[in-house]
């Protein structure tokens, strides 16, 4: 038996184990993933050494799992793979808007505020004003849309980073009549992903950096359509060119403008300066 002969017979023992799988599209992943799996350590000639290596990574990875860090999450979202999910299933309609990652700081639960209400709850940083509409790829304005916005403070920092169970910079809305839609959060900030694990170490060992550009990330739902998971990205972040996540699309860049103090679309008086941000939702029908 040659050296090609012998590896080729462990793939090929492997995929005849998994043939009787029942599940047709189970079966289709797990012969997929075998013969990857396999190709990738041939190719690389992967040593014994490495091997320990990578199973003590993964292992530190799950282990600094757990509620409230997803340390596998964060390894698939540097890897790229979150991002090419993403994009594998995106909208068929390129009228739709672009959905990027979802990250792991979306908490179940958060408040809702009513159209024009405040999402900030206290989180630092300078008050933004962000509206525009809700509406189907064919132009039809959804009113009674689920709007969920989360971000971190002008420090960097999600809610939940902090120690307590405030809920700050984060909330959601209905649509009203026309679709329209309008809330105030604060200037999202530029941020690193959690760079403390083993994620970090794999960033640090290739000379990669953790930061993201700034975003507000929004989720919306409305029935009858898609469920879009998307950003909004601060225009000018110097960091639009090396997301950490790969999570940027041009078309979700949009300009925060800042403003002096003075009086806000809604009649709110401010006695610093503001920004405000504006930005139209096209969902797709769901098929
Ligand atoms: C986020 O934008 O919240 C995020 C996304 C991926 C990894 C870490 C954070
Ligand atoms: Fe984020």
């Amino acid at each position: 038996m040659t050296q090609q002969e012998r590896e080729q017979a462990v793939t090929d023992a492997v995929l005849a184990s998994f043939e009787q799988t029942k599940d047709d599209r189970l079966r289709e992943l797990l012969e997929s993933l075998t013969r990857h799996l396999h190709g990738f350590a041939s190719e690389v000639r992967l040593t014994q050494d490495e091997w320990e290596r990578a199973i003590g990574f993964l292992t530190r990875v799950g282990h600094i799992t757990d509620d409230h860090r997803q340390e596998f999450i964060l390894l698939s979202d540097v890897l790229g793979l979150s991002m090419l999910t993403v994009g594998i299933n995106a909208p068929v309609s390129s009228a739709a808007t672009e959905s990027t990652v979802f990250g792991p700081f979306f908490v179940e639960g958060a408040p809702e505020v009513p159209l024009g209400g405040d999402i900030a709850g206290g989180a630092k940083g300078t008050p933004c004003w962000v509206s525009g509409t809700v509406r189907s790829t064919d132009g039809t304005p959804i009113a009674g849309g689920r709007i969920e916005a989360w971000e971190a403070d002008e420090d960097g920092l999600y809610d939940v980073q902090y120690e307590g169970n405030r809920t700050a910079g984060r909330g959601w809305l209905k649509s009203g009549p026309s679709g329209e839609y309008r809330f105030w959060s604060v200037r999202p900030s530029a941020y690193g992903i959690p760079d403390d694990g083993p994620v970090g170490e794999l960033l640090a060992a290739a000379g990669r950096g953790a930061m993201r550009p700034a975003h507000l990330h929004l989720k919306v739902d409305a029935p009858g359509h898609r469920t879009l998971i998307t950003h909004l990205f601060a225009a000018g972040d110097p960091n639009l060119d090396r997301d950490a996540v790969f999570g940027v699309k041009d078309s979700l860049i949009v300009e925060f403008v800042e403003h002096r103090a003075g009086t806000a679309p809604d009649g709110r008086i401010l006695d610093s300066s503001w920004a405000s941000v504006a930005f139209d939702i096209v969902l797709e029908p769901a098929a």
